[in-house]
């Protein structure tokens, strides 16, 4: 089913108020192509930190800079007409100071034209999210499987398997909602938690091998799409593009060595 456009942009409040509705929808996306395809369909488009590891073959998330994330951030707005754009905030360009967190968003949102910013924390970072929520930007929370925090949580591993862990979990979401997060992203943790989580906060939960009770769902684009090499349990196919592309690059490849390719249809006449 492909969306409406009524001449506007989603806004991050029009998420907020999905709270308990509709599913929301959302992709990640980092190209201004895949951006105007998934915008037709999607509730908001984020542009992930995890661009690092999809366009750049990176291990973690921790590498990349703000000034990536705003170059694929304009590229996904000038893509896109209709969706909500999130932009990640990258590691190290917030969490020294709720003053840090702003001059970044601050440069992300006037660099890009983005609607709203995400970062990763729950309790520890909620006087930032009040911080910037007080000062005109709309943030959207991250808990559970937290990747910038790969190195102190011992690996992409599943959050909340035992009870003091969920504790925790439970009081980062609550800390987020309470400190003005328009909706949050909760990442790989046992599925009755997010469940429990979903039906005690106020604002919209966005799941990623979280749970089907949450208000929305995000996936990595090109980990649905077959593009990915390793892909978590928590995704679902949608495709297989990399089949399609080594296909399609092979029949090239074959074109060109028996010089069918470029033929009579892919070169230029005289016009005498
Ligand atoms: O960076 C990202 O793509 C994300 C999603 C996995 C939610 O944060």
């Amino acid at each position: 089913m492909s969306l409406e456009f009524n001449g506007r942009r989603l806004t991050a409040n029009d998420i907020r108020v999905r709270k308990g509705g509709e599913p929301i929808v959302a992709l990640t996306s980092y190209h201004a192509h895949t951006a105007a395809i998934i915008d037709r369909h999607v509730d908001f488009i984020l542009v992930g930190d995890t661009l690092g590891m999809v366009m750049h073959g990176l291990e973690t998330t921790l590498p990349v800079t703000l000034d990536m994330m705003i170059l694929q951030g304009l590229a996904v707005i000038r893509g896109s007409k209709r969706a909500l754009v999130v932009v990640d905030l990258p590691f190290g360009s917030y969490e020294e100071s709720p003053a840090a967190a702003f001059h970044s968003a601050a440069r992300v949102m006037k660099e890009t034209g983005c609607g709203a910013v995400k970062l990763e924390g729950g309790t520890r970072m909620a006087e930032t999210i009040r911080f910037l929520t007080e000062r005109g930007v709309p943030v959207m929370g991250h808990i559970g499987l937290t990747p910038q925090s790969v190195n102190t949580i011992g690996g992409f591993r599943v959050q909340g398997r035992d009870e003091a862990a969920q504790a925790a979990i439970k009081a980062d979401a609550k800390a987020v909602a309470e400190a003005g997060a328009f909706a949050m992203v909760i990442e790989a943790v046992v599925e009755p938690l997010a469940k429990e989580i979903t039906a005690e906060v106020a604002i919209p939960t966005i799941g990623i091998g979280a749970s089907p009770a949450c208000d929305g769902q995000i996936l990595v684009l090109e980990d649905m799409l077959g593009l990915s090499p390793n892909v978590p349990k928590f995704v679902k196919s949608y495709g297989s593009l990399a089949d399609h592309i080594e296909e399609a690059v092979s029949s090239y490849t074959r074109d060109v060595r028996s010089r069918a390719f470029p033929g009579e249809a892919n070169v230029y006449k005289p016009k005498s």
